[in-house]
């Protein structure tokens, strides 16, 4: 159900005849097939037939938002430059939201409109040729699934439904951003207390004494501000889960107290004598390299060996690579649902720079760069140009480089693609114009200049 011709369609809608007349001569030059339009309902009875739409603002019968907001809800709407006079801020906000690909001023550079009509073209062409990304599983994962497929990662799930069938302490292990809450969380909802309370405390966000009062809670008139009685975070915890996070930072003092608890299961609010009972699963995280800080002294030996009763070891992402696309999957569909968006597809090079990206913040640091992709990308491709990630290494062809060894120049490739697809497509030139994205008489020009020549096969 391909309608597409291989010459590739443009609509030029402007009420400005001499401009029409402009634009129609120099995209037909280029090897356009170009119509015409006047006004806001002829922009909309022609559109079917276009790729890409050139549309100005003001005109008669409607404006060019009526023509972008009307062909918003179609299910293959041209691509919409929009080349206007109106060269102001409101006007481009809006144009951008009713889903324009890019805005021109007029005058328009015409250097820069060939541009964007290929680009325009392309990114059509790349579309077309892309599966969607996202499948329905995906989109219907709730929050909290573990995403990958790697070895280490179907270990971590089998870890979880072990653990969680017991109260044993459990010591999450991982670079920031690995994935350690949600193991944490994870736990916690598959156990048989998901009912039950589930408390993170984080041992960095708080001063040393506040950490104390925090974590075992303390009497009206302990110190200065105790104004009342306050419960802790074990005793919040109940029979639930309690989770210490960034475990490593809590200093050596409270590390005895906290040995006590673990060991006893029983401790003191301050500035009070009773007892009380720890009842909480206890769950730690770290990203710090314990077993350094416990040769180092900076962490109790004893406490270290109560904590990692059980250890779950969170793999940094550059390790994992292969988990990366289905990553990339469940995290669209969840960023897609957040936002409001739908960018399903995924170009081949987008893909391959996620994959060759080393990630430091891990699948934090990934789920943020394609948050920011999906915001900024245009209609529902995800491509490189969205991504603020290093390039990918070029990957050398081995049909690129020649016998001696030496890498061919920019002209060398393209003669060599040119004259691949001409073989590719029996010289059929329209079909090799559409596949290169070029027009006939850039075609011809090229032919001409490398000397291209149809050979019978050997
Ligand atoms: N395997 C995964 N599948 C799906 N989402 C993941 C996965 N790993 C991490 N995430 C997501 O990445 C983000 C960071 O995860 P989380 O907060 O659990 O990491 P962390 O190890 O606790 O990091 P930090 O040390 O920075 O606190 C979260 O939004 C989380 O949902
Ligand atoms: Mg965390």
């Amino acid at each position: 159900m391909d309608r597409r011709s291989p010459v590739s369609r443009i609509l030029i809608v402007d009420d400005d005849r001499s401009i029409r007349r402009t634009l129609e001569k120099f995209l037909g030059a280029e090897g356009y097939e170009v119509a015409t339009a006047q006004d806001a309902p002829g922009a909309i009875a022609a559109a079917d037939g276009a790729e890409v739409m050139l549309l100005d603002l003001g005109l008669p019968g409607g404006s060019g938002f009526d023509v972008l907001a009307a062909l918003g809800d179609r299910t293959r709407p041209p691509t919409i430059v929009v080349v206007t006079a109106r060269d102001d801020m409101q006007s481009t906000v809006k144009a951008i939201q009713l889903g324009a690909y890019e805005y021109l001023v007029k005058p328009v550079d015409i250097d820069r409109l060939r541009a964007v009509v290929k680009s325009a073209l392309a990114s059509r062409n790349t579309r077309d040729h892309l599966e969607e990304f996202i499948s329905h599983a995906a989109e219907a994962q709730p929050s909290g699934v573990i995403l990958g497929k790697s070895a280490v990662i179907r270990e971590v799930w089998k870890q979880i439904g072990a653990v969680s069938t017991t109260r044993a302490p459990v010591l999450i292990a991982g670079e920031s951003g690995t994935g350690k809450e949600l193991v944490a969380r994870a736990i916690h909802t598959a156990s048989a207390d998901r009912e039950r309370p589930f408390i993170a405390v984080n041992c960095t966000a708080l001063a040393p004494g506040i950490l104390e009062s925090e974590l075992f809670g303390h009497v009206k008139g302990a110190f200065t501000g105790a104004v009342a009685d306050r419960p802790g975070r074990l005793e919040l915890a109940g029979k639930g889960t309690l989770f210490l996070d960034e475990i490593a930072e809590i200093p050596m003092d409270l590390q005895a107290k906290l040995l006590r608890v673990l060991q006893e299961r029983t401790y003191e609010r301050v500035g009070d004598a009773r007892t009380m009972q720890l009842e909480a699963r206890v769950i730690a995280a770290t990203h710090r390299d314990l077993v350094a800080m416990v040769a180092k002294g900076t962490f109790r030996e004893d406490l270290y060996y109560r904590l990692r009763v059980v250890e779950i070891a969170l793999p940094p992402l550059r390790d994992r690579a292969g988990d990366i696309p289905v990553l990339v999957e469940g995290l669209l569909a969840k960023i897609n649902r957040d936002l409001g968006k739908d960018v399903r597809y995924v170009t081949p090079a987008a893909l391959a720079r996620l994959q060759a990206h080393a990630w430091p913040g891990n699948v934090r640091e990934l789920e943020n760069t394609l948050t920011r992709a999906v915001v900024l990308a245009k209609g529902d491709v995800l491509d490189e140009t969205g991504l603020p990630i290093g390039a990918v290494q070029p990957q050398g062809d081995p049909a690129d480089v020649d016998a001696e060894g030496s890498l061919p120049t920019l002209r060398e490739i393209e003669r060599r693609h040119i004259a691949r697809v001409l073989v590719h497509t029996e010289w059929n030139k329209r079909r090799a114009c559409a596949i290169l994205d070029i027009s006939r008489p850039t075609l011809d020009r090229k032919i001409e200049e490398y000397g291209l020549r149809r050979e019978e096969p050997a």
